[in-house]
């Protein structure tokens, strides 16, 4: 039985991954430590909140004597480190929260993970500090050039992949100099329920039914590698349960798109959906599909995003053959179950979209 501290947890993967982890592992104990930051939503942990071995703390990763608190009062044996800023182009606008959090936070927790794991009487036994990452660390590719492996070399493009490549290394010094047993996944852009709606596939889903423009950066052709985000949860459970300490994993989808394509793709499910289902347009009057209006007419092509990279793609044959990783959803399921799961669940992404309920939630668990 493991007793787990998830950072991040009522973000959209720490929230998925705790839905996966609790329905899997019932009998581990989950502690989530989140700061509720516009991105954090408790209504995301309601499926679990009940639970005997749940437990919510709303605090920052910043804060080592907290996380030191945390770590021995519920003898927490594995930390699983999701907590950051993660949207790129708030970290191009504003780059302070992400060098706070994503660089200072991350030592703040190996600060506190040495502390009590290592520097007590006696090493904590099986100890497991989990680092999960982004394939963005490894900076841009050409429509050629071979997909990210684990040896490609860190050459991180914004501010927000700096932050995250800056904190990838402090873990692997935690490892290399202390002993320290680190892991850390090195993720393709994921998608899924609870993703807050500032991201691309969730504000086209959002701004279609609203009938407001779906903004294409430059010209469109950029290329993310898209993953379901139970799948990413998936390869985070092998790699805690037979990763190798020190090691790094790629987890991807073997799933290129172009952004435009995606957009195209979104516009169309969501106009089958509202001819399959007629309440749809009651729903959403605004809607294109709601008078029968192509949807695609919505696309708007906007100004690039600065040093937009071009292409991502992972090469995750180290996670597959080691791990015997191999994503269970397709694109097809997984795109279809996300519009799904935004057609059905307006109340939350209205609510996230509002900010002054974000802040009265919060008031209601500190
Ligand atoms: P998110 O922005 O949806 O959630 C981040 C969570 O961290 C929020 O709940 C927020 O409140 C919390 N948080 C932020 N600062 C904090 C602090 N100082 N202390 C405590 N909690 C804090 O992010 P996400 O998309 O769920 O990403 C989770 C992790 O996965 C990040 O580390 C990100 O770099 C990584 N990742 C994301 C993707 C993706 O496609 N979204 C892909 C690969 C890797
Ligand atoms: O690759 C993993 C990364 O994926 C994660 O590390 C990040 O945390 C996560 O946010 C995501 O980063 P991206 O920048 O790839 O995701 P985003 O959804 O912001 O954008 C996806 C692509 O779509 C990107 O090429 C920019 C483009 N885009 C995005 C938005 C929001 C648009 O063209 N229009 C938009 O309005």
């Amino acid at each position: 039985m493991k007793k787990l501290l998830v950072t991040g947890g009522a973000g959209f993967i720490g929230a998925n991954f705790v839905h996966y982890w609790m329905a899997k592992y019932s009998a581990d104990k989950v502690v989530v430590l989140d700061a509720l930051t516009y991105a954090g939503n408790i209504a995301n942990l309601d499926s679990v909140k009940d639970d005997a071995n749940f437990t919510f703390v709303h605090g920052n990763i910043c804060d080592q004597a907290l996380i030191e608190t945390l770590l021995v009062e519920h003898s927490i044996d594995t930390l699983v480190h999701f907590a950051a800023e993660s949207h790129v182009d708030r970290s191009i606008t504003g780059p302070d929260a992400f060098i706070e959090t994503n660089i200072i936070g991350t030592y703040s927790l190996l600060k506190a993970a040495k502390k009590v794991w290592l520097d007590g009487d006696s090493i904590l036994a099986g100890h497991r500090f989990h680092h999960v990452s982004t394939d963005e660390v490894y900076g841009t590719l050409s429509p050629t050039d071979p997909a990210f492996t684990e040896d490609t070399a860190y050459a991180p493009n914004s501010p927000y992949s700096a932050s995250k490549a800056a904190s990838d290394h402090l873990v692997r010094a935690y490892h290399h100099t202390y002993g320290l047993n680190v892991t850390t996944s090195n993720c393709s852009n994921n998608y899924g329920p609870f993703h807050f709606p500032e991201k691309l596939i969730p504000l086209v889903i959002t701004n279609i039914l609203h009938d407001t423009a779906l903004p294409i950066y430059g010209d469109g052709q950029q290329i993310r590698d898209w993953l379901y985000v139970e799948d990413h949860a998936y390869g985070i459970d092998l790699v805690l349960q037979d990763g190798r300490v020190g090691e790094n994993y790629n987890i991807g989808g073997d799933n290129e798109w172009a952004n435009i394509d995606i957009v195209k793709t979104i516009s169309k499910l969501v106009e089958q959906e509202f001819i399959k289902n007629k309440d749809l347009a009651t729903r959403f009057p605004a809607a294109k599909a709601a008078r029968a209006q192509n949807t695609e007419s919505l696309i708007t092509y906007v100004k690039d995003r600065l040093g937009h990279d071009r292409r991502y793609a992972i090469d995750a044959t180290k996670t597959n053959n080691e791990l015997s990783y191999k994503p269970k959803e397709s694109f097809e399921t997984g795109i279809a179950k996300t519009v799904a799961w935004y057609l059905n669940n307006e109340a939350w992404w209205q609510s996230v979209m509002d900010g002054s309920y974000q802040n009265w939630i919060a008031e209601q668990y500190s």
